[in-house]
């Protein structure tokens, strides 16, 4: 029971990644309050998660692009439970795929707006709510592209490079509030993001899988068990870090 007590939020709550990490943040004893603007699915996930874990689960179903619903789902948490311990922050799309000249700047906008400055306004709120605490975590899910290069992903690229260095700046600037805030960096991963997307077709599937010295994706549940880590006292002299969870794809 790492998390026993700890209120934490994840924001993508409803699927993928941030499903198993709620999964994973429960069976470790927390009470999680889940973000996701796919209203009928959080609903369904949460109230799974709420019948196996009865008073330990709330739902938020709202868009991390808008600030003042984000303030109000961290403010309506740590007042119901208190306070806020650690904060994962999953919520993300894909983008336009294509060389930078042939990007639509609309799908480039989108995608900057729910990737980087959703995670904006999320940290914003949450690290005000860990800084009254006096202690906490933050994990955020960037990707190996927000390490290495990725072809035909410019936007997507730029984004998660964002997520980095939001990471690293917030790891340094509230270091010494007790607050440590790392990020993830997956390769492929088994969700309904990659199969609606790169793996709709075998060849699509084959591309992918052919890029991590593994040969293959991740579970969502390999993702959540770093993010675990990362959020609990486990990880208590982590802080600034970019883990990656790649099957060695950013090592190549
Ligand atoms: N699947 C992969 O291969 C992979 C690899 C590296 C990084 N990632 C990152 O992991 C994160 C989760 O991806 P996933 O594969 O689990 O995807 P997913 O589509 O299965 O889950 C993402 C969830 O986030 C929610 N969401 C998206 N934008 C939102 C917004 N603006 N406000 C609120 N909710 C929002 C969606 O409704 C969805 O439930 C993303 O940031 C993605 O970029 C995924």
């Amino acid at each position: 029971m790492r998390m026993k007590d700890k209120v934490c939020c994840v924001t993508g709550a409803a699927s993928g990644i941030g499903e198993a990490v709620v999964d994973r943040l429960l069976a470790e004893g927390a009470r999680v309050a889940m973000i996701d603007r796919d209203g009928p699915r959080l609903a369904r996930v949460g109230a799974t998660f709420a019948e196996k874990h009865p008073d330990r689960v709330a739902q938020f179903a709202i868009d991390v692009r808008h600030e003042a619903d984000v303030a109000d789902a961290i403010r309506t948490t740590t007042a119901r439970w208190g306070r806020l311990d650690a904060a994962v922050n999953c919520a993300g799309i894909l983008g336009p795929v294509g060389k930078l000249h042939e990007t639509d700047s609309a799908a480039y906008r989108e995608l900057m707006d729910n990737n980087l400055d959703g995670i904006f306004y999320s940290m914003k709120h949450e690290l005000a709510a860990l800084a009254a605490n006096g202690r906490g975590s933050i994990v955020n899910i960037a990707s190996a592209a927000g390490v290495v290069g990725f072809p035909s992903a410019a936007a997507y690229t730029a984004a998660k490079h964002g997520v980095v260095g939001l990471t690293r700046t917030c790891a340094i600037d509230y270091a010494q509030d007790g607050i440590r805030v790392n990020a993830i960096a997956p390769g492929g991963v088994d969700t309904p993001l990659i199969r609606a997307t790169t793996c709709s077709t075998p060849e699509g599937q084959q591309m992918i899988e052919s890029m991590h010295p593994m040969r293959r994706l991740a579970q969502p549940a390999e993702i959540a068990n770093a993010a675990l880590f990362l959020a609990s006292d486990e990880a208590s002299f982590v802080t600034g870090s970019v883990y990656c969870v790649d099957g060695g794809w950013t090592t190549l």
